[in-house]
């Protein structure tokens, strides 16, 4: 296991950069994670509230734990782990943050190179018509909510047990495969697809840098793994 300096140089000589973010790098804004102490899926079954399945049984009900969430996250700021990741990209000549985040906190960092795993709270979709559209008012004055077709909106959001975006997906790989440095910050490394693009980038040849409270399903993997908050490793790492 490396140090905190070792991985300061191997991000420092990287010319192309993919961070891989999960719910712990906004856990210091104040969005509870899924798993872990205080984590949602604590409280919440995620086959009642994130599945295809769930919203054709009960749609006003999920939509009311989405409408909650997107009323958290429209009081919440970016942190300084966000800050700092929107001011490596500024840094390097590639650099990719996925996230499985859909809160758009690293959006409103200033993180510009952003792929999307799991969607963005902040889009409706219909599940008529099929377009897509942001709407960031909370609450949502009608739940569920309608789309001008008279169809029922969806969040824009990736269920358990639904494809990824295929176009974002293959960026995503693209980049795990192309990096000379792999963050991985906030996740437990659990949920697949995603949990698969840290050992890609691995096996690709990239240092994995890991950054998380707890260890994970990832850290022995991992050529460093730094224990603490993103919120204040993140700023020591990327001065
Ligand atoms: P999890 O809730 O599974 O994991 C959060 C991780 O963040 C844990 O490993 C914590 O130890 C860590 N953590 C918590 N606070 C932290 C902090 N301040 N600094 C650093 N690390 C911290 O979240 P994800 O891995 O993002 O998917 O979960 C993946 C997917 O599972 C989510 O996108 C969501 C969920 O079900 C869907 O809903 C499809």
């Amino acid at each position: 296991m490396e140090s905190l300096q070792q991985a300061r140089e191997w991000l420092e000589a990287a010319s192309a950069v993919v961070a891989l973010t999960g719910a712990g790098v906004s856990a210091e804004s104040g969005i509870p994670t899924f798993r872990g102490s205080g984590g949602l899926w604590r409280q919440y079954r995620p086959e009642d509230l994130a599945t295809p399945e769930a919203f054709a049984r009960d749609p006003k009900v999920l939509w009311e734990w989405y409408d909650w969430r997107r009323g958290l996250i429209a009081k919440a700021a970016p942190n300084a782990g966000h800050y700092s990741l929107a001011g490596l990209e500024k840094r390097k000549s590639s650099f990719v943050l996925v996230t499985q985040n859909v809160d758009g906190l690293h959006d409103r960092a200033g993180s510009r190179n952003v792929l999307k795993l799991h969607g963005d709270i902040w889009h409706l979709r219909c599940t008529t018509c099929g377009v897509e559209h942001r709407d960031e008012r909370t609450p949502l004055p009608e739940l569920p909510p309608r789309c001008d077709c008279g169809g029922m909106l969806r969040p824009g959001v990736v269920w358990f047990g639904e494809a990824l975006p295929m176009n974002v997906w293959n960026d995503a790989e693209r980049a795990a495969r192309s990096a000379d440095v792999c963050l991985v910050v906030g996740t437990s490394s659990v949920v697949y697809p995603a949990a698969g693009l840290t050992p890609l980038a691995k096996r690709a040849g990239a240092r994995v840098i890991e950054v998380n409270l707890e260890e994970t399903a990832f850290s022995a993997q991992a050529d460093c793994s730094l224990r603490g908050k993103a919120g204040e490793i993140l700023p020591e790492l990327i001065r």
